[in-house]
């Protein structure tokens, strides 16, 4: 079948920030889908991105628009205290499948009960992890599943960006570079609650270490305190994500291009480096048009799929727990106390 004659996806979205405009661009300029409904609180954005899109129906109640459009795919790019309803909504209309932004939800809590609707409907779920699609990433991948750095014992993730805008993004990376195996167990440590104001509530700073199944040590940091990455200017891309293994490393720095590269490999063929640089531009089409390959065929599962990037929150949350609890957090986890506020209270 051709791409002409295979079905054309109906696509809503909610939330038209920053993120929600690079994705209703990408899905306004892929084929294989329709932009029928935008939304936004905002009516200046709304009118914005009306224009832009060329849209009809627009309106600033997301349950509305989805009642009305009743689209094949959900998008809602809010803020991360708008999880849980805007999931309901979809869910209530049957979309097929809802992307959304990291992270997850703002307690492991609200994401249970995110993922018991989710299952029970058989919704399809995306959460933007897009950076893998940088062909920087992809070429650290490449690296180490070709076993150039012989057996994996460690992978790492670390920004100096704070827990809730980025600890996701270190997490899921460094679980594909360990080809996702399951995790056993996380230890945690945080400092400091001015970030705690943010919009992305977090501790100034936290360290994870992961106990994955297959053996692997996963290492992950977020916020001030996390290592520099000195070849990177940009303060929010000063992140390095990548595996040591039996013969060398492969690492890949979220900026990237000029004489710096965005990767960089010792392996058992030479040292080697790359250029490669996170691009919403570069990224997101192919987010998207996996949307389309996903709903055709459901063998090909997104790369960014909701239930792997679900076990990632679990190790985010489970290293918020092991600060108020000390000791090892067993995944998967149970309902618990919401851990943001858990963990205002016991840092000093
Ligand atoms: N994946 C990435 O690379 C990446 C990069 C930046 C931000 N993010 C994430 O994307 C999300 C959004 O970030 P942003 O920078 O686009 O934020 P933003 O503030 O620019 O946009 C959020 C929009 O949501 C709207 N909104 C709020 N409540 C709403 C509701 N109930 N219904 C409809 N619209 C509503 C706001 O008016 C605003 O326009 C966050 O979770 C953030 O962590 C991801």
């Amino acid at each position: 079948m051709g791409e002409s004659s295979k079905k054309i996806y109906t696509v809503a979205v909610a939330g038209l920030g920053k993120r929600g405009v690079h994705h209703a661009d990408a899905v306004a300029k892929n084929p294989r889908f329709k932009l029928v409904g935008l939304c936004d609180i905002d009516q200046a954005r709304l009118d914005a991105a009306k224009q832009k899109f060329g849209v009809e129906y627009v309106n600033t109640d997301a349950a509305q628009m989805l009642k009305t459009t009743k689209p094949d795919v959900f998008i809602f790019c809010t803020l991360p205290q708008i999880r849980l309803p805007l999931i309901k909504a979809g869910v209530e209309v049957g979309v097929k499948l809802i992307a959304y932004e990291k992270p997850i939800a703002t307690s492991t809590n609200e994401a249970l009960e995110m993922y018991k609707l989710l299952r029970a409907a058989g919704v399809k779920t995306i959460v933007s992890h897009q950076h893998r699609y940088g062909e920087h990433y992809q070429k650290v991948k490449e690296i180490i599943a070709s076993g150039a750095i012989g057996r994996v014992h460690t992978v790492y993730g670390h920004a100096t960006g704070w827990m809730m805008h980025m600890m996701t993004h270190m997490i899921e990376y460094a679980s594909w570079y360990n080809d996702y195996a399951d995790v056993e167990w996380v230890v945690g440590q945080a400092a400091g609650k001015e970030k705690f104001a943010d919009v992305h509530a977090s501790p100034d700073y936290i360290g994870a270490l992961v106990q994955y199944a297959n053996g692997v040590r996963g290492i992950i940091e977020c916020g001030a305190g996390a290592p520099d990455v000195p070849e990177v200017e940009a303060w929010w891309r000063k992140c390095r994500i990548g595996a040591q293994g039996t013969e060398g490393f492969a690492e890949v720095l979220t900026v990237g291009g000029g004489p710096d590269g965005g990767w960089r490999a010792v392996t058992k063929n030479g040292v080697m480096s790359g250029p490669g640089g996170m691009d919403y531009d570069h990224d997101m089409p192919p987010y998207i048009q996996d949307i389309a390959n996903w709903l055709d065929d459901p063998a090909q599962v997104h790369p960014c799929n909701g239930e792997t990037a679900f076990k990632g929150f679990q190790v985010m949350m489970a290293a918020c727990r092991s600060v108020v609890q000390r000791g090892k957090v067993i995944l998967p986890l149970g309902p618990g106390e919401p851990e943001l506020d858990a963990l205002k209270k016991v840092l000093p």
